[in-house]
Protein backbone atom coordinates (compact mmCIF):
# COMPACT_ATOMS: atom_id res chain seq x y z
CA UNK A 1 0.00 0.00 0.00
CA UNK A 2 1.66 3.14 -0.84
CA UNK A 3 1.10 6.74 1.24
CA UNK A 4 -0.56 8.34 -1.21
CA UNK A 5 -3.56 5.89 -1.51
CA UNK A 6 -3.74 6.24 2.29
CA UNK A 7 -3.73 10.06 2.08
CA UNK A 8 -6.44 10.18 -0.59
CA UNK A 9 -8.70 7.50 1.09
CA UNK A 10 -8.74 9.20 4.40
CA UNK A 11 -8.90 12.85 3.33
CA UNK A 12 -12.28 12.40 2.21
CA UNK A 13 -13.98 12.07 5.73
CA UNK A 14 -17.50 11.55 6.25
CA UNK A 15 -18.04 10.36 9.69
CA UNK A 16 -18.55 12.62 12.54
CA UNK A 17 -16.51 13.38 15.82
CA UNK A 18 -18.88 11.29 18.38
CA UNK A 19 -19.70 7.64 17.99
CA UNK A 20 -22.18 5.89 20.09
CA UNK A 21 -21.08 3.35 21.70
CA UNK A 22 -22.76 -0.49 21.15
CA UNK A 23 -25.27 1.79 19.41
CA UNK A 24 -27.03 3.81 22.55
CA UNK A 25 -24.49 3.63 24.87
CA UNK A 26 -25.58 3.00 28.24
CA UNK A 27 -29.01 4.57 27.36
CA UNK A 28 -30.37 1.51 25.37
CA UNK A 29 -29.91 -2.25 25.49
CA UNK A 30 -26.67 -2.68 23.78
CA UNK A 31 -26.46 -3.46 19.65
CA UNK A 32 -30.47 -3.13 19.34
CA UNK A 33 -32.59 -0.74 17.81
CA UNK A 34 -33.60 1.11 20.56
CA UNK A 35 -29.97 2.72 20.69
CA UNK A 36 -31.03 4.73 17.39
CA UNK A 37 -33.75 6.51 19.24
CA UNK A 38 -31.38 7.29 21.85
CA UNK A 39 -29.23 8.47 19.22
CA UNK A 40 -31.85 10.85 17.48
CA UNK A 41 -32.53 12.23 21.20
CA UNK A 42 -29.45 13.22 21.42
CA UNK A 43 -28.57 14.55 18.31
CA UNK A 44 -25.91 11.75 17.67
CA UNK A 45 -25.51 11.26 14.09
CA UNK A 46 -23.38 7.61 14.30
CA UNK A 47 -23.21 4.52 15.96
CA UNK A 48 -20.79 1.73 16.43
CA UNK A 49 -22.24 -1.83 16.68
CA UNK A 50 -21.12 -5.21 16.86
CA UNK A 51 -22.37 -7.64 13.94
CA UNK A 52 -21.37 -11.54 14.11
CA UNK A 53 -22.73 -14.71 12.74
CA UNK A 54 -25.52 -17.38 13.85
CA UNK A 55 -25.06 -20.43 13.02
CA UNK A 56 -27.07 -20.77 10.22
CA UNK A 57 -24.67 -17.70 8.77
CA UNK A 58 -27.74 -14.61 9.03
CA UNK A 59 -25.25 -11.31 10.05
CA UNK A 60 -26.54 -10.07 13.30
CA UNK A 61 -25.73 -7.65 16.26
CA UNK A 62 -24.18 -8.92 19.71
CA UNK A 63 -21.01 -7.94 21.52
CA UNK A 64 -20.58 -11.31 23.58
CA UNK A 65 -19.66 -14.82 22.04
CA UNK A 66 -22.39 -16.03 24.82
CA UNK A 67 -26.14 -15.13 25.40
CA UNK A 68 -26.49 -14.87 29.04
CA UNK A 69 -25.36 -11.36 30.00
CA UNK A 70 -27.81 -9.24 27.30
CA UNK A 71 -30.05 -11.56 26.42
CA UNK A 72 -32.82 -14.46 27.78
CA UNK A 73 -31.04 -17.11 26.49
CA UNK A 74 -28.47 -19.41 27.09
CA UNK A 75 -25.11 -20.75 25.39
CA UNK A 76 -22.99 -19.41 22.56
CA UNK A 77 -24.37 -17.72 20.02
CA UNK A 78 -22.65 -19.55 17.05
CA UNK A 79 -24.21 -22.82 17.97
CA UNK A 80 -28.24 -20.84 17.57
CA UNK A 81 -29.80 -20.43 14.24
CA UNK A 82 -31.16 -16.84 13.71
CA UNK A 83 -34.58 -18.17 14.44
CA UNK A 84 -33.88 -19.26 17.52
CA UNK A 85 -31.95 -15.92 18.11
CA UNK A 86 -34.73 -13.60 16.85
CA UNK A 87 -36.97 -14.74 19.36
CA UNK A 88 -35.03 -13.92 22.21
CA UNK A 89 -35.69 -10.83 24.83
CA UNK A 90 -32.31 -8.32 24.03
CA UNK A 91 -34.08 -5.40 26.15
CA UNK A 92 -35.08 -6.89 29.66
CA UNK A 93 -31.87 -6.81 31.05
CA UNK A 94 -31.39 -3.12 30.93
CA UNK A 95 -34.60 -2.85 32.63
CA UNK A 96 -38.40 -3.64 32.03
CA UNK A 97 -39.49 -0.40 29.64
CA UNK A 98 -37.07 -2.47 27.14
CA UNK A 99 -38.82 -6.20 27.37
CA UNK A 100 -39.55 -7.29 24.40
CA UNK A 101 -35.81 -5.94 22.40
CA UNK A 102 -35.09 -8.22 19.94
CA UNK A 103 -31.81 -8.93 18.18
CA UNK A 104 -31.42 -6.71 15.37
CA UNK A 105 -29.98 -7.86 11.72
CA UNK A 106 -27.19 -5.94 10.12
CA UNK A 107 -29.74 -5.60 7.44
CA UNK A 108 -32.40 -4.17 10.00
CA UNK A 109 -29.61 -1.35 11.52
CA UNK A 110 -28.97 -0.50 8.13
CA UNK A 111 -32.53 0.17 7.87
CA UNK A 112 -32.15 2.62 10.93
CA UNK A 113 -28.67 4.16 9.40
CA UNK A 114 -30.64 5.40 6.22
CA UNK A 115 -33.97 6.43 8.06
CA UNK A 116 -32.55 8.55 10.76
CA UNK A 117 -29.44 9.82 8.62
CA UNK A 118 -27.07 7.65 11.28
CA UNK A 119 -23.75 6.61 9.87
CA UNK A 120 -22.46 3.24 11.28
CA UNK A 121 -18.73 2.14 12.87
CA UNK A 122 -19.51 -2.02 12.09
CA UNK A 123 -17.41 -3.88 14.92
CA UNK A 124 -16.66 -7.04 13.42
CA UNK A 125 -17.45 -9.57 15.79
CA UNK A 126 -16.14 -12.81 14.68
CA UNK A 127 -17.65 -15.65 16.68
CA UNK A 128 -14.18 -18.52 18.29
CA UNK A 129 -13.12 -20.07 15.27
CA UNK A 130 -15.51 -17.60 12.56
CA UNK A 131 -12.82 -14.78 11.98
CA UNK A 132 -12.77 -15.40 8.13
CA UNK A 133 -16.23 -15.87 7.21
CA UNK A 134 -17.70 -13.17 9.73
CA UNK A 135 -15.30 -10.76 7.88
CA UNK A 136 -16.37 -11.74 4.45
CA UNK A 137 -20.11 -11.93 4.88
CA UNK A 138 -20.10 -9.02 7.11
CA UNK A 139 -18.28 -7.09 4.19
CA UNK A 140 -20.03 -8.27 1.38
CA UNK A 141 -23.34 -7.70 3.35
CA UNK A 142 -22.57 -4.11 4.31
CA UNK A 143 -21.80 -3.41 0.79
CA UNK A 144 -25.03 -4.43 -0.20
CA UNK A 145 -26.72 -2.92 2.27
CA UNK A 146 -25.51 0.26 2.92
CA UNK A 147 -25.94 1.61 -1.16
CA UNK A 148 -27.66 4.80 -0.69
CA UNK A 149 -25.76 6.09 2.22
CA UNK A 150 -22.45 7.00 3.67
CA UNK A 151 -20.45 3.93 3.63
CA UNK A 152 -20.05 2.24 6.92
CA UNK A 153 -16.46 1.81 8.45
CA UNK A 154 -15.80 -1.49 9.22
CA UNK A 155 -12.92 -2.23 11.76
CA UNK A 156 -12.33 -5.60 14.17
CA UNK A 157 -9.60 -6.46 16.83
CA UNK A 158 -9.68 -10.04 14.20
CA UNK A 159 -6.68 -9.12 11.93
CA UNK A 160 -7.90 -12.39 9.84
CA UNK A 161 -11.21 -10.85 9.99
CA UNK A 162 -10.45 -7.34 8.70
CA UNK A 163 -8.31 -9.08 6.38
CA UNK A 164 -11.20 -11.13 4.47
CA UNK A 165 -12.98 -8.05 4.80
CA UNK A 166 -10.49 -6.15 2.79
CA UNK A 167 -10.52 -8.61 0.10
CA UNK A 168 -14.37 -9.30 0.15
CA UNK A 169 -15.01 -5.25 -0.29
CA UNK A 170 -12.30 -3.62 -0.98
CA UNK A 171 -13.57 -0.29 -1.17
CA UNK A 172 -15.18 -0.15 2.05
CA UNK A 173 -12.80 1.69 4.52
CA UNK A 174 -11.37 -0.34 7.61
CA UNK A 175 -9.66 0.21 10.61
CA UNK A 176 -7.88 -2.11 13.21
CA UNK A 177 -8.70 -1.94 16.56
CA UNK A 178 -6.87 -2.71 19.35
CA UNK A 179 -6.45 -2.30 23.07
CA UNK A 180 -3.20 -0.77 23.37
CA UNK A 181 -1.48 0.23 20.20
CA UNK A 182 1.65 -2.38 19.97
CA UNK A 183 4.79 -1.33 18.55
CA UNK A 184 4.48 -2.94 15.07
CA UNK A 185 1.27 -1.05 14.46
CA UNK A 186 2.30 0.69 11.24
CA UNK A 187 2.99 -2.53 9.31
CA UNK A 188 -0.57 -3.94 10.42
CA UNK A 189 -2.61 -1.33 9.15
CA UNK A 190 -0.48 -0.48 5.90
CA UNK A 191 -0.58 -4.85 5.47
CA UNK A 192 -4.90 -4.53 5.57
CA UNK A 193 -5.37 -0.96 3.78
CA UNK A 194 -6.81 0.81 6.42
CA UNK A 195 -7.88 4.29 6.77
CA UNK A 196 -7.77 4.48 10.68
CA UNK A 197 -6.99 3.27 13.61
CA UNK A 198 -8.51 2.55 16.93
CA UNK A 199 -7.71 2.16 20.29
CA UNK A 200 -8.84 2.25 24.03
CA UNK A 201 -8.12 5.80 25.31
CA UNK A 202 -6.10 4.86 27.90
CA UNK A 203 -3.11 3.80 25.67
CA UNK A 204 -3.42 6.90 23.90
CA UNK A 205 -0.92 10.15 24.58
CA UNK A 206 -0.85 12.71 22.40
CA UNK A 207 2.74 12.27 20.75
CA UNK A 208 0.94 8.74 19.67
CA UNK A 209 -1.89 10.19 18.10
CA UNK A 210 0.23 12.59 15.96
CA UNK A 211 2.33 10.01 14.83
CA UNK A 212 -0.62 7.85 13.59
CA UNK A 213 -1.82 10.89 11.93
CA UNK A 214 1.29 11.69 10.48
CA UNK A 215 1.07 8.23 8.96
CA UNK A 216 -2.14 9.21 7.04
CA UNK A 217 -4.20 7.98 9.37
CA UNK A 218 -7.75 8.62 11.03
CA UNK A 219 -7.78 7.54 15.27
CA UNK A 220 -11.05 6.56 17.20
CA UNK A 221 -10.09 6.67 20.73
CA UNK A 222 -12.79 4.26 22.37
CA UNK A 223 -14.58 4.11 25.32
CA UNK A 224 -14.62 7.60 26.57
CA UNK A 225 -17.31 8.95 29.19
CA UNK A 226 -15.88 11.93 30.36
CA UNK A 227 -16.07 15.29 29.03
CA UNK A 228 -12.68 16.26 30.24
CA UNK A 229 -11.13 13.76 28.41
CA UNK A 230 -13.32 13.82 25.00
CA UNK A 231 -12.38 17.47 24.98
CA UNK A 232 -8.05 16.28 25.71
CA UNK A 233 -8.40 13.70 23.09
CA UNK A 234 -10.27 16.12 20.57
CA UNK A 235 -7.46 18.60 20.93
CA UNK A 236 -4.87 15.75 20.27
CA UNK A 237 -6.36 15.52 16.89
CA UNK A 238 -8.31 12.43 17.66
CA UNK A 239 -10.86 12.30 15.11
CA UNK A 240 -13.96 10.08 16.39
CA UNK A 241 -14.64 9.68 20.44
CA UNK A 242 -16.71 6.66 20.80
CA UNK A 243 -19.15 6.87 23.96
CA UNK A 244 -21.24 5.40 26.51
CA UNK A 245 -22.68 8.53 27.23
CA UNK A 246 -24.41 9.92 24.61
CA UNK A 247 -26.55 11.98 27.09
CA UNK A 248 -23.17 14.00 28.46
CA UNK A 249 -21.14 14.14 25.36
CA UNK A 250 -22.22 16.60 23.41
CA UNK A 251 -20.47 18.08 19.95
CA UNK A 252 -20.42 21.27 21.00
CA UNK A 253 -18.03 21.09 23.75
CA UNK A 254 -15.23 19.60 21.32
CA UNK A 255 -12.61 21.97 18.83
CA UNK A 256 -13.66 21.90 15.73
CA UNK A 257 -13.18 18.69 13.62
CA UNK A 258 -9.83 18.15 12.88
CA UNK A 259 -8.34 18.98 9.19
CA UNK A 260 -7.79 16.28 6.76
CA UNK A 261 -4.82 14.10 7.48
O1 LIG B 1 -15.03 -0.44 18.58
C1 LIG B 1 -14.77 0.11 19.83
C2 LIG B 1 -15.24 -0.78 20.94
O2 LIG B 1 -16.54 -1.18 20.68
C3 LIG B 1 -14.35 -1.97 21.14
O3 LIG B 1 -14.64 -2.67 22.31
O4 LIG B 1 -15.54 -4.60 23.50
O5 LIG B 1 -16.92 -2.55 23.28
O6 LIG B 1 -16.53 -4.00 21.32
P1 LIG B 1 -15.97 -3.49 22.60
MG1 LIG C 1 -17.54 -2.85 19.73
Amino acid sequence: MEDGIHRASSAVWPYPRLVAHRCGGTLAPENTLAGFDACVQYGYRMVEFDAKLSADNQLFLLHDDTLERTTNGHGAAADHKWQELAALDAGAWLGPQFAGTRLPTLAEAAERCARDGIAANIEIKPCPGRDEITGTLVASGAQKLWQEQTPPLLSSFSYEALAAARDAAPSLRRGMLFEEVPADWLRIVRELDCVSLHASHRYLSEPLVAEIRAAGLRVLAYTVNDPARAQELAQWGVDMICTDRIDTLHHDMLSAPANPV
